[in-house]
């Protein structure tokens, strides 16, 4: 049974996803090696990941790989409606449309749960979280939504059922991270957001490009001449600031609270001070840190009139939207996924989709070029689950599997590299040769 929009979007989806294909050559070429060798026959996939062009592609080559799946969104604004429908048309199990509310959104992992996963796939935990807060007996409104679509379920039994997950995010890895040193993790994760093929593209060059589309899609800004804020200098927060750059910005600053990270950022080219300094100068902030009330009211009211806010960080709460919503005197939709805030000092602040992610609320998430080493690394985190029986813990994913991806997108991008010779190999392992 899938929940979809409108299944008549589904030619258009089909579309979206075979333009996807195009430029995810190494995800495809798993998929050919999945469709001889059947590495996932029998197997049941629960995946909560934005609904995305790029994610059929993924969800396709876990199909081939003999896998049945049910995939459910990983935000409510994410969703692409038309791709929904063509999965939902080839037989997925979707529960996913553009704008669900809370209820829907965990009415879907519910949903997903229903259907005896023995892998779990998750961007930012969602899924992964509620199994296991109905597996320890925890209760709160979320779960409540949970259990009305997975109610009557033995959630011990089916945490148990589950030989492992894959997480594909930075926050999502934190979360997960902390539920095993609480002891409580059931099965063990392969964290993929900590392959060097992902995090190293995915969260600086997919994120630094996606971020600047759905902020200039929702906008229509100019870059060149402003002052841009980026909070948080990981690697989310660096591709963001270097693509500032060459967008032209007058200005890049970074709000930093590590001391190390905010001295890279320094060498790196980049002004730094704190959020109460920076907010009276920016035009444009953009919030990555992965943490809670980064831009608060206090800030908010020492900014410029026409400062524009979004956020690329996986949950919408950098910006805290609850305290801008109760200060505001009114509140209206200016553009699509652009609402303006008038403050009670007569300046007006400018929010991108609802303080969510930009990149996937007002663009389509991360190109196609950088999601493919992503979902290659999910596809072999699937493999390597159905394989191997893992300890219980937070896993990365072996080197050996990283470092494949990169040879595989090397040679999709006919890009050839040096290769060591005996004598450099020997040199390599030995010690006792110096000056
Ligand atoms: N996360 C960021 N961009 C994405 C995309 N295009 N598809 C799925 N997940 C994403």
């Amino acid at each position: 049974m899938s929940r979809v929009k409108d299944p008549s979007l589904a030619p258009k989806g089909r579309q979206q996803i075979y333009w996807a294909e195009r430029n995810m050559p190494v995800l495809l070429a798993i998929r050919r090696r999945f469709a001889e060798e059947k590495p996932l026959s029998g197997l049941r996939i629960a995946a909560s990941l934005h609904v995305t062009k790029e994610t059929a592609v993924l969800v396709k080559t876990l199909i081939a790989g003999g896998a049945k799946v049910a995939l459910v969104p990983s935000n409510p604004l994410s969703t692409q409606d038309d791709v929904a429908a063509a999965l939902a048309e080839d037989g997925v199990e979707v529960y996913a449309w553009r704008g669900m509310g809370e209820r829907d959104y965990y009415n879907a992992i519910g949903f997903a749960l229903s259907t005896s996963p023995d892998i779990t796939l998750d961007d930012g935990a969602d899924l992964t979280t509620s199994l296991h807060k109905l597996a320890h007996g925890v209760r709160d409104e979320v779960i409540g939504y949970v259990l009305e679509t997975a109610g009557g379920l033995d959630f011990k039994a089916l945490a148990a059922k589950v030989k492992g997950g894959t997480e594909e995010t930075t926050t999502g890895v934190i979360r997960l991270r902390a539920l095993h040193r609480s002891g409580q993790l059931l099965y063990p994760i392969i964290a993929v957001n900590d392959s060097y093929t992902k995090y190293l593209f995915d969260n600086r060059y997919g994120t630094g490009q996606s971020t600047w589309d759905g902020i200039m899609r929702a906008t229509n800004s100019l870059i060149a001449g402003k002052v841009v804020v980026v909070a948080g200098y990981g690697w989310v927060g660096r591709g963001i600031a270097i693509r500032a750059k060459g967008l032209g910005a007058r200005r890049v600053v970074v709000v930093e609270v590590d001391p190390i990270k905010a001295l890279e950022a320094v060498f790196d080219g980049f002004e730094v001070m704190p959020m109460s300094e920076a907010a009276e100068i920016g035009d444009i902030f953009v919030t990555a840190t992965g943490d809670i009330h980064v831009i608060r009211v206090e800030h908010i009211l020492k900014m410029k009139d026409g400062a524009i806010l979004a956020n690329a960080g996986h949950f919408n709460v950098e910006v805290d939207v609850e305290g801008l919503e109760k200060i505001a005197k009114a509140k209206r939709s200016i553009r699509p996924y652009l609402d303006e805030y008038e403050l009670p000092n007569g300046r007006r602040v400018y929010l991108i989709g609802e303080g969510r992610l930009a990149n996937l609320v007002a663009a389509e998430g991360h190109p196609s070029e950088v999601m493919d080493m992503s979902f290659a690394n999910q596809a072999l985190a699937a493999e390597y689950i159905a394989k191997h029986k893992l300890p219980l813990g937070v896993h990365k994913l072996p080197y050996e599997l990283d470092a494949e991806v990169a040879r595989l997108k090397l040679a999709t991008m006919g890009i050839r590299i040096e290769e060591l010779t005996e004598e450099q190999r020997k040199y390599l392992s030995s010690w006792e040769l110096g000056t």
